[in-house]
């Protein structure tokens, strides 16, 4: 891809900081790792610098072997800073790893919210500018807890860190985002002369003054939609943070063609998919990594997690985790779907039928109160009311297997390892404790086995 459409250039490296204490989050995990609509910031900061063609990207951590290190690794470099000496210190850490590259573009791994639109942009206007130093700014309501850009006729003259602002500075409301476009050959050696802090903190920030005091050229490009800057120190951002991106995620949802009825109580997290003409009613949660096929209805009140389902399904209120399902499936109210089961096209789950690690074959109905776990569960089955496949023995766990066309009668228990052949038949009540030949009949407690099944009609 060229530069002219829009696409950074090899030339560009993409370093992210994620080497702060976070301090202000008072928590163990690293402050990146920290979730917005369910995924980890500093991974919405790599999907957008992916989105937007940056191929190379250095992600700045605090040791080799950390949390965010390990988390990152398999999708960008990682480089090291030792000691959290600020945030111009961290991008010196990175300076090995970001290899020859003639442009950087410096980002904190604190702003969720920055699109791919806003990377490019700010890259290109750079691009074109023969400026040594592109950085955003913001216009913020309240923009405390932020850099604070001074002008002096207009032109940048310097900024200002929200802790040494005095009763005018504290005042603007013109703040440095975060982002940063620069030459290589003019960024590092102006790092290298900046002087420490009395903390021995170097702040990169200071890299504006130092292109202010320099005949060098440098431009603030100020972003519209300023909510793409918020940024994360605390938990009260974070929950802003999470709201902003949740109404950018229905926002996308409708315009794809999603019909929501209630965005304000519809959650969906970032990497979900849902097809057009697919209903979500109020108090739908589709999370991690899920998708929703075309003219589905979902809700009220579900969960799906990790879940894929076909065209054409219903969901009622039903916590569906680590589940396919084919086209056509109903499921719930009340129902539990867990890890492992997959529903095929026309499966019906009533109410409270909980299902887990099974395949279900096609048009197969387990229509009230049922248990059914690690079972292999044919076409065109019936489940009656109260069935529970006891698959755990106490020591270990085992399978049922159940074939196409059998009828379970209701209240069976069925005790694994057993197998119910095709078109066999249980009858109400029956503990079943040995294996079923196709077309018999289990009938008792424990059940015996009768090989002249009666018709059906009879049972
Ligand atoms: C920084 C900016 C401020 C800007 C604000 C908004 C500086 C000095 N100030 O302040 O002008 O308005 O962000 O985005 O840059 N980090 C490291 N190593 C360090 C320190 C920080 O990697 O030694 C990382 C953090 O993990 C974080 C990012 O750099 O992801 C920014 O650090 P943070 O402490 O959030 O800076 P702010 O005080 O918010
Ligand atoms: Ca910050």
């Amino acid at each position: 891809m060229t530069e002219a459409s829009g696409q950074p250039s090899g030339e560009w490296v993409a370093i992210v900081l994620c080497a702060g204490r976070g301090a202000r989050m008072r928590s163990q995990l690293p402050k990146v790792l920290h979730t917005v609509a369910g995924r980890p910031m500093v991974h919405l900061v790599l999907d957008s610098l992916e989105a937007a063609g940056f191929a190379n990207a250095v992600v700045v951590t605090a040791a080799a072997d950390d949390a965010v290190a390990e988390s990152v690794r398999e999708r960008a470099a990682v480089a090291v800073q030792g000691e959290p000496l600020g945030t111009g210190h961290a991008v010196l850490a990175a300076r090995d790893a970001a290899g020859g590259a003639s442009r950087v573009l410096v980002l904190y791994g604190d702003l969720p919210l920055l699109t791919p639109r806003t990377l490019t942009e700010l890259s290109s206007r750079h691009d074109d500018s023969g400026a040594v130093l592109t950085f955003l700014s913001a216009y913020l309501d309240d923009p405390t807890g932020y850099g604070r850009i001074l002008r002096e006729n207009g032109q940048v003259g310097g900024i200002v860190e929200e802790s040494e602002t005095d009763e005018r500075t504290s005042r603007i409301h013109e703040v440095n985002a975060g982002l940063y476009a620069t030459e290589a050959r003019w960024l590092w050696p102006t790092l290298e002369g900046i002087k420490p802090g009395p903390r021995g903190e170097i702040y990169l920030t200071d890299i504006i003054g130092a292109a202010v005091a320099s005949t060098e050229r440098l431009q603030a490009y100020q972003i519209t939609e300023s909510s793409e800057v918020q940024q994360v120190n605390t938990r009260t951002e974070l929950a802003l943070a999470e709201r902003a991106m949740r109404e950018r995620i229905r926002a996308r949802l409708m315009a794809d063609g999603v019909t929501l009825t209630d965005p304000d109580t519809t959650y969906v997290d970032a990497l979900v998919r849902v097809g057009p003409d697919t209903t979500l009613l109020p108090g739908v949660h589709l999370l991690g990594d899920t998708e929703v096929g075309a003219g589905c209805r979902i809700g009220p009140n579900a969960i799906l997690r990790d879940t894929v389902t076909g065209d054409g399904c219903t969901v009622g209120g039903s916590t569906i985790e680590g589940a396919r399902l084919a086209d056509r499936v109903s499921v719930g109210p009340y129902c539990h779907v867990r890890p492992g089961t997959e529903l095929q096209h026309d499966v019906h789950l009533g109410n409270y039928a909980e299902i887990k690690a099974s395949r279900v074959g096609a048009r197969t109905r387990i229509g009230h109160f049922s248990y059914v776990g690690d079972a292999d569960v044919g076409a065109d089955v019936n489940i009656g009311a109260g069935t529970v496949t006891a698959n755990y023995d106490g020591n270990s766990k085992h399978r049922t297997r159940i074939g196409d066309g059998a009828f379970i009668g209701s209240d069976s228990m069925l005790i694994a390892p057993v197998t119910i052949g095709a078109g066999a038949r249980t009858a109400a009540g029956s503990i079943v404790t040995k294996d079923v030949p196709p077309n018999a009949s289990a009938v008792g407690a424990p059940a015996r086995i009768r090989r002249d099944r009666p018709p059906r009609e009879e049972a």
